[in-house]
């Protein structure tokens, strides 16, 4: 499928990274509203589709799926423009960060027969499926809790301004600690725990930002929450606890306990992270969860290329856009349909709102049940 990125910026240079392990995406354009970046971006990829504007971008019938990674203000307007000319749209996350904004763009790709998701992708790794399937076999009995840690440690002690990406652009920490730690991490999990559990019903949560001086060099338009956490009740009965932060020691732990002992992963961002098991078990009088841990076998997805081994991010973020790509091919549902992102993206959505208001949200939108990929059966 002939693709274009709009948004030549920090992350575009990981998507490139794993761009070539995906045949069913064909990169035929890319722009940014800021030449000298989209400049840099081509030239440091050695790509000749550089354009002009988004609105070359979407003026070309050939280009059929937009990946727009541009910053998250802009994702609504950028999503809606690639839309109205007709063209798919895998938006980096959130959707938009207006829920009403959100919902526009779904119905808006509804009514014109197209497809929009958003990433994270995350879900479509190897060790999400195969925690996903050990899950569904009730491998350590049936799971009613999860906890899950987002934790990055202090970003605003840490030498961001040295942090380049391949082609130049330095980390925009500007739009990070603006949106703040949920809105740039949880969806992470959100996207695991909606795909496992279901619908949420309600969300209960507390956020803050501890720290409103991020030691930047320019005035931040207002620092974004660096903690957060929420009580995620699903429809199923099923009960998640998510921490955020951008100060407590790195931690991306993912613990689902049942009554036979706990599913765990410690990386999410790693599509082919462990995913291990602790036995639980009675001694005497206690309780005992074993200190051995079991790996379970990694699910193998078919033709699947490895990263380089340069590669700086473990994330495979063309995996969304290529499962698009190909369920648009095939007619079939996408394995990231339109209603599980704007649900993921409410959620997301209702944590950060509680900035302001630390009350229980009750969900408005719903999706129809994912089932795992064939291949991690
Ligand atoms: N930085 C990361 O490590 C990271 C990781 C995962 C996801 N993300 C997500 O990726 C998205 C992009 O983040 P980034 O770090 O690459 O930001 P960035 O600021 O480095 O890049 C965004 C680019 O989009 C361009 N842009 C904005 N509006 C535009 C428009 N209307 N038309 C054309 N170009 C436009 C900007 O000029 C900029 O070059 C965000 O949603 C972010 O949450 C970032």
């Amino acid at each position: 499928m002939r693709v274009a990125i709009v948004g030549c910026g920090y992350v575009a240079d990981y998507y490139m990274q794993s761009l070539p392990l995906y045949k069913a995406l064909e990169l035929v354009a890319a722009t940014d509203r800021d030449a000298g970046r989209a400049a840099a971006f081509v030239a440091c990829h050695g790509l000749s589709c550089l354009r002009a504007s988004l609105e070359e971008v979407l003026a070309d019938p050939g280009i059929e799926l937009v990946l727009n990674l541009t910053d998250p203000a802009s994702h609504y307007e950028v999503s809606k423009a690639c839309l109205e000319a007709g063209k798919h749209v895998y938006s980096e996350m959130p959707l938009a960060m207006q829920m009403s904004d959100a919902q526009a763009l779904v119905e808006l790709a509804e009514s014109k027969g197209l497809q929009i998701a958003s990433a994270p992708c995350s879900i479509l790794g190897e060790t999400a499926q195969s925690l996903w399937k050990a899950l569904r076999e009730q491998r350590v009995g049936p799971v009613k809790l999860a906890y899950a840690e987002m934790d990055y440690g202090f970003m605003h002690l840490m030498p961001y301004r040295k942090w380049y990406s391949k082609s130049g652009r330095q980390w925009p920490y500007e739009h990070e600690f603006e949106a703040g730690c949920t809105v740039e991490h949880a969806g992470y999990y959100v996207n695991w725990l909606t795909a496992f559990f279901g619908p949420a019903l309600s969300v209960t949560a507390f956020s803050s930002c501890l720290y409103p001086d991020k030691r930047t060099d320019v005035p931040l338009a207002g620092a974004g929450p660096d903690f957060s956490v929420a009580s995620i009740r699903f429809v199923s009965g099923a009960v998640a606890r998510l921490t955020c932060s951008n100060i407590a020691p790195a931690d991306q732990h993912l613990r689902l306990f049942g009554d036979r002992g706990i599913l765990q992963v410690q990386f999410a961002l790693d599509y082919k992270a462990p995913v291990f098991i602790r036995r639980m078990f009675n001694i005497r009088r206690k309780m005992i969860i074993s200190p051995w841990r079991q790996k379970v076998r990694l699910a193998a997805m078919p033709d699947a290329l490895p990263l380089p081994r340069k590669a700086t991010n473990r994330m495979e973020f063309c995996r969304g856009p290529a499962e698009m790509a190909i369920a648009l091919r095939e007619h079939r549902r996408s394995a990231l349909p339109a209603d599980y992102c704007l649900h993921n993206n409410e959620i997301v959505l209702a944590i950060q709102r509680a900035a302001q208001r630390s009350d229980t949200y009750r969900m408005t939108t719903s999706f129809a049940p994912l089932e795992p990929r064939p291949w991690s059966a």
